[in-house]
């Protein structure tokens, strides 16, 4: 394990290596115990580099062998070794030479899961962001491109499969039963690219012809018996290649692809050239025993690893401050192409939920950071929503601000400019102000500058002079290390809204940059004024959020309902419905504080009626409109003195009034909506499923509720189904006898099948209520579960933690007890995953006071623990700073 060192890594710090390696050759003679690692390295001194300067080369926790330079052993005195460095201390003179170094591992006991693991008997690598150096010294950084050529020995009977990145170019037969297989990656590429798979796993074959006529072998492979699983991966892999020819114009460029699908991965998968590895969870599906969101995820993931192969890999990070160069452009891809295949408008509210969930929360917490940080102590924990999906909103606004054709021609002259390039955010934005002729340094603040920006809206009519004015100030607040911030360019898509639900003409404007219907926001404040409008708008802003701020808008509940039921863009609908329940559900919070019954006002309780009845309106969007803020949303909104206990009381309140009355209209539609057909995956038919449970969740509050959920469960002949009507039960019956016998129905059918098992531990750890953190705590020690396993630990110990405000934020601080004793125990295995389920307590300074001394008091004793990996320590000291 990593401690901490207390070293900061600094952008401004950036230099490019004194050496570089533009060939890289590995041997692997594996095995559980004591794999034997040569790396041959072609290490070449930069022009002007004096012979006399060291090389210096990064490991991490590895026990070397031998070391040679252009054939010749080195003697102790010309090197200097420790597990976490290896120093050439005076290199040959010639500015190239061959540099061998024999390295020792053990796989069978590497649980951090990262460099060279075993997983069920498999062996395999993950190497992003600093996992090469667990196999190997080597200048580990991204913006060192070499060539790799890799041979892999083993045992014939235990790793029949023998796979690395690239082209196969040779294999064959060793003595003892041992076989060996060559691969050659053409590509220049960053070690964290490299790839390793042996073992024995079933194939499921297919081929793909790209556009310039090139057939591409694909292969997905599996655990033995699990083939059958990877068809709907593989058919998401053909449309991802289809898709970016037509949208980006690229290609895929080796003879094959594969991907090999894992049950022990910390993330959810890695683009490594050719040779993509994946969290099974996305991968394997059918309709017994994944749900429809399990479909769309495999679908966006397959889609994002590939598209990563352009956008990651052919033009790859200069270093780790510039992730979000291949993360928030390749998120931006992979959403288009969901967008693209699925249904446009639902897709985007989808995103926004999550965008809102996680990102907004980590922005405006202590972890908030810069979409590119400046300095960062573990790079691991800058895996994150803001620069992952805040990487991707800020794509998404240089394409609004740019129009979708000079978008593409940046794209294309990206491609063009920096293929085979390390490059950094810098040349991103310069790409697209060379095609558009246009200034994007304010914009680019965006990259650079923490927080979420904040609108404050008001707006005036004056019918006599036909004016209607918009009154708009910006702010920026401040986040860690960042007191004091610059105003931003803010594109903020608007529309005035007449009454028959259309867009009002204007004949002008004057106070800002208004063009194709997009306020560019750059002062603090503007006084927009349009002309021309005879008949007093609403608003509708940040249609398709087309930035990623915060409104705080005065507008009279009149214009809100009228854009819930009428605004012609379904997106903005959506938000103007979702905004509305929001100030409902905050209002609930206050009467339940207070002591008082919360009340609702009937109109939107129609409303909900009529969204749900509204034919004209997509399944799945009426799904979603349903589906109130999470109880965590409404937190964030509140933003301070959290009591949860509160929070849950006033939106069941809510949920209960909606069901009541709209009962009948619901309960027919939940009849219409009974699916005999067979099962298909398609977003058309997830929409009529959701929605059917949705409003299953609503009826299920009301009489006979447990026993039509029960019944529900009983008649599900797919998992979507199956684990709606099961989480109904256990979140809104729990302890009754419908619930704990289709708990148990369901442990018995699947018993066997880990990735179903991880939806009955989520389902169970979801149980709102001080209570659950018994069940949790007892289900730790379950025969299915295991702190070992990344999906286990997030099933049970992460939902509880980051998805359960009532259980986790237990009054008593007990949730949070439970929390450092476990974090601490995953930490001595895995200390990545440790530190991802660490982030579960970013926010406890909106709790209320007590939980807020309890929630400190956890994160001080985690802090207070010596010989914390620096993953750990840095979010808990980060979290506590
Ligand atoms: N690069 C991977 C992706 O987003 C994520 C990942 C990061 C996986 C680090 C493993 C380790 O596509
Ligand atoms: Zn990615």
């Amino acid at each position: 394990m990593r401690t901490d060192t207390g070293q900061v890594f600094k952008l401004e710090d950036y230099r490019p290596t004194d050496y570089l390696i533009p060939e890289t050759g590995l041997t692997f003679r594996l095995s559980p115990e004591a794999t034997r690692v040569t790396a041959v390295l072609t290490v070449e001194r930069r022009d002007g580099v004096a012979a006399s300067v060291p090389l210096v080369l990064d490991g991490d926790g590895l026990t070397l062998g031998r070391v040679a330079i252009d054939g010749q052993t080195l003697a102790p005195t010309d090197f200097f070794a420790t597990p976490d460095q290896l120093t050439i201390t005076t290199p040959p003179a010639a500015a190239r030479f061959q540099l061998l170094i024999e390295t020792e591992l053990a796989p069978a006991h590497n649980e951090a899961l990262m460099g060279l693991y075993r997983s069920s008997n498999v062996y395999c690598t993950q190497c992003e962001a600093e996992g090469f150096r667990r196999i190997t010294y080597f200048l580990d950084r991204p913006d060192i491109l070499s060539i790799y050529t890799v041979r892999i020995e083993a045992p014939h009977h235990e790793a029949p499969l023998l796979l690395s990145n690239g082209n196969p170019v040779g294999s064959g037969e060793l003595a003892d039963g041992w076989h060996y297989a060559v691969w050659h990656d053409p590509f220049p590429k960053p070690s964290y690219l490299f790839a390793l798979v042996a073992g024995a796993l079933g194939k499921v074959a297919d081929s793909f012809v790209t556009l310039s006529g090139r057939e591409v072998e694909l292969g997905i492979f599996v655990e033995p018996g699990k083939e059958r699983l990877a068809g709907y991966a593989m058919d998401a892999l053909k449309r991802s290649m289809k898709w970016d020819e037509e949208a980006f114009g690229r290609e895929y460029d080796l003879g094959v692809f594969n991907i090999v699908a894992v049950s022990d991965f910390n993330m959810g998968a890695m683009e490594n050239k050719g040779l993509n590895i994946f969290n099974d969870k996305y991968v394997l599906a059918d309709h017994e025993t994944a749900t429809d969101a399990d479909f769309a995820n495999i679908e966006a993931i397959i889609a994002h690893e590939y598209f990563h192969n352009w956008t990651g890999n052919r033009i790859t990070c200069r270093d780790w401050f510039q992730l979000c160069l291949k993360e928030g452009l390749t998120v931006f891809r992979d959403h288009e192409f969901s967008a693209d295949q699925r249904s446009r408008a639902v897709k985007r509210i989808a995103e926004v939920r999550t965008l809102k969930a996680h990102q907004f929360p980590e922005d405006q917490g202590p972890l908030a950071h810069p979409v590119r940080p400046r300095r960062y102590r573990e790079i691991n924990n800058f895996y994150t929503a803001t620069v992952y999906e805040k990487g991707s909103e800020v794509v998404r606004m240089i394409r609004t601000i740019l129009g979708a054709e000079t978008f593409r021609a940046g794209m294309d002259l990206y491609f063009e400019r920096h293929d085979g390039e390390a490059a950094t955010i810098e040349d991103f934005i310069k790409v697209f102000e060379d095609v558009s002729g246009r200034d994007l340094s304010q914009f680019s603040l965006w990259y650079h500058q923490a927080g979420t920006p904040n609108l404050t809206i008001s707006s005036t009519h004056n019918a006599a002079a036909q004016e209607f004015t918009l009154e708009i100030e910006q702010s920026v607040p401040p986040t860690p290390s960042e007191s004091r911030k610059r105003l931003m360019h803010i594109p903020l898509a608007f529309s005035l809204v007449g009454a028959d639900g259309k867009a009002i003409e204007y004949s002008g404007v004057e106070g800002a940059s208004v063009e194709d219907g997009v306020i560019h926001i750059r002062k603090r404040r503007h006084m927009v004024r349009f002309s021309g409008v005879a008949e007093r708008p609403a608003m509708s802003l940040n249609r398709g959020f087309s930035a990623p701020v915060t409104l705080s808008v005065e507008q009279r509940a009149d214009d809100q309902f009228f854009l819930a039921g009428h605004d012609n863009d379904t997106f903005s609908r959506w938000q103007a419905f979702n905004t509305l329940l929001t100030e409902v559900l905050i209002s609930a919070f206050r009467q339940v504080l207070d002591g008082r019954q919360p009340g609702f006002a009937s109109r939107l309780i129609e409303l909900a009626g009529k969204i749900a009845g509204d034919e004209t309106l997509e399944p799945a969007y009426r799904a979603l409109a349903l589906a109130l803020p999470s109880e965590a949303d409404i937190a964030r909104d509140i933003g301070k003195n959290i009591d949860p206990d509160a929070i849950f009381s006033a939106r069941e309140a809510l949920t209960v009034a909606i069901a009541e009355a709209n009962r009948e209209i619901f309960s027919d539609l939940y009849d219409r909506l009974t699916d005999k057909d067979e099962f298909r995956p398609d977003a058309a038919s997830a929409g009529r499923r959701a929605l059917r449970n949705t409003l299953l969740d609503y009826l299920s509050l009301l009489q006979g509720g447990a026993a039509l959920a029960a019944r529900h469960f009983q008649s599900a002949t797919n998992m979507t189904d199956r684990a709606a009507a099961l989480s109904v039960l256990a979140l809104r019956h729990n302890g009754s006898p419908e619930t704990v016998k289709a708990l148990a129905d369901f442990e018995a059918k699947y018993a066997t099948d880990p990735l179903v098992m991880d939806k009955w531990f989520q389902i169970q750890a979801s149980v709102p209520g001080p209570q659950t953190i018994h069940a949790v705590r007892a289900l730790t020690g379950h025969p299915a579960f295991s702190m070992a396993n990344p999906n286990r630990v997030r099933s049970l110990v992460g939902t509880f933690s980051s998805a359960n405000q009532t259980g986790f934020h237990r009054a008593d601080g007990e949730g949070y007890r439970f929390f450092v004793e476990t974090v601490l125990q995953v930490e001595k295995r895995n200390p990545q995953l440790a530190a991802r389920l660490a982030t579960a307590l970013r926010s406890w300074r909106s709790l209320e006071p007590a939980r807020q001394g309890k929630a400190r008091e956890a994160l001080l004793s985690i802090a207070n623990t010596e010989n914390l990996s620096a993953d750990l320590r840095d979010i808990v000291e980060r979290t506590l700073a």
